[in-house]
């Protein structure tokens, strides 16, 4: 369940963001990897735009930010999250909304059994690509090619 979506600016990668967006309900959580300036944020901004969130930045100092929205959107920022248990300490509640994990690979199972990995690649200069791999129940490969085709 991989699919591929070649994403050559970052104008892109926020329409991107927000056609996602629009298929996501509360209770979904995403986890975001790749290398610092990947595009995660900006991809994190277009999921915000399509739930009603304006404000979407790098949490950096905050670990854990909950942006009200419909649904709200619990953004979180695990670079320097260096173990388990201080992911669990956070206590994040994921139920009610949109979750997004920038750097979150190694404790998004910590949150749900089911969750979309979204891998940014550099490819060359601006063009990044995509690769949204589905975890579990919730990411049936239909659901994948309905996000994948819809643009
Ligand atoms: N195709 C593209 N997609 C996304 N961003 C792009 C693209 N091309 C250029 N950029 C630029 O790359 C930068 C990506 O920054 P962003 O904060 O989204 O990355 P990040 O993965 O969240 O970084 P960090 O690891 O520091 O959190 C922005 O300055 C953006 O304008
Ligand atoms: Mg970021």
């Amino acid at each position: 369940m991989t699919r591929l979506v070649r994403l050559p600016t970052a104008g892109q990668t926020l329409a991107f963001g927000t056609r996602l967006g629009a298929r996501l309900v509360a209770g979904d959580v995403l986890c975001l990897t790749g290398p610092l300036g990947a595009g995660k944020t900006t991809l994190t901004r277009g999921i915000g735009a399509a739930l009603g969130v304006a404000d979407v930045a790098s949490p950096t100092f905050v670990i854990a930010r909950r942006h009200p929205g419909s649904p709200a959107l619990l953004h979180v920022d695990a670079y320097r999250v260096g173990s388990e248990l201080e992911f669990d300490d956070l206590g994040l509640e994921t139920d009610d909304c949109v979750t997004v994990i920038e750097w979150g690979g190694d404790f998004a199972e910590m949150l749900s059994d089911s969750w979309l990995e979204l891998r940014l690649e550099r490819a060359d200069d601006e063009v990044r690509t995509l690769t949204l791999v589905g975890r579990g129940p919730d990411w049936p490969a239909a659901r994948l090619d309905a996000i994948v085709g819809d643009r």
